[in-house]
């Protein structure tokens, strides 16, 4: 399917029919996901699948058992995880190999401990680099365990958007959810505190039943601006 195709076909679907998503569909489409776009390639993002029955089941029920959860064959949660960022910092300097430019081993090597790090730093750094922009432009966070979570919730979003048009473009379906109870979930996945469930994807080829109406969107001169 062709991508404005794919991306116009992408709907959020409340009721599945029983047909199953055969596990080539789903595989594609999570490689899709781990190519999408992410802060200084550290991938902190985390995907499960849930494939198994009975989790899915427990899953479902910790999604409200809405009717996206309920009726789903598949269902994937995207995690954003900041506590993986030594793992990412490690295969990042591995891959770029000892040739690599000294500014990007500096990068990796310096700059990444200093934002996922010292986090108890957190006040001392917002201060230094708002001194700082008060005489050039600078980087004004992350700093705060609040900020680097932000930073990994934004990337694994964009996983999740790849995951969605990946399946679309393959002729099945998808719902984001993020109405689910995000404690349950951790403990269900066995998480780390620190932790964010982003999104769960639920998938399935659509029933007639399952979309509400036509699509609907703001006009555009409200939220595009042209400057
Ligand atoms: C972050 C996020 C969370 C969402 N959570 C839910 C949800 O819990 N349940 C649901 O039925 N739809 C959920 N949706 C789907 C939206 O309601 C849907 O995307 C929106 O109404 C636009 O419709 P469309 O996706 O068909 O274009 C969510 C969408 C996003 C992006």
């Amino acid at each position: 399917m062709e991508f404005f195709e794919a991306v116009r076909a992408r709907r959020s679907i409340r009721k599945y029919t029983p047909e199953a998503v055969p596990s080539d569909v789903m595989e594609k489409a999570l490689d899709a996901a781990l190519l999408a776009p992410n802060s200084s390639n550290m991938q902190t993002w985390r995907i499960y699948w849930i494939h198994e029955d009975s989790t899915k089941k427990e899953t479902a029920l910790a999604c409200m058992n809405q009717g996206a959860a309920r009726t789903a064959q598949e269902l994937v949660a995207f995690v954003a995880d900041p506590t993986t960022w030594k793992v990412s910092q490690q295969a990042n300097l591995q891959h770029l190999g000892p040739n690599a430019p000294a500014a990007v081993k500096a990068y990796y090597t310096k700059l990444m401990p200093f934002v996922y790090s010292w986090r108890i730093l957190a006040p001392v750094k917002w201060l230094m680099f708002n001194i700082m922009g008060l005489f050039k432009p600078m980087p004004r966070k992350p700093w705060s365990s609040r900020d680097i979570e932000e930073v990994a919730v934004k990337s694994t979003a964009l996983a999740a958007e790849n995951f969605m048009l990946a399946i679309a473009a393959q002729g099945f379906d998808t719902c984001p959810m993020e109405g689910f109870d995000e404690s349950r979930v951790k403990k269900i996945l066995r998480l780390s505190g620190r932790s964010r469930v982003v999104m769960i994807i639920s998938v399935g080829r659509r029933d007639p039943e399952g979309l509400w109406g036509e699509r609907f969107r703001l006009p555009k001169d409200i939220v595009l601006k042209k400057i």
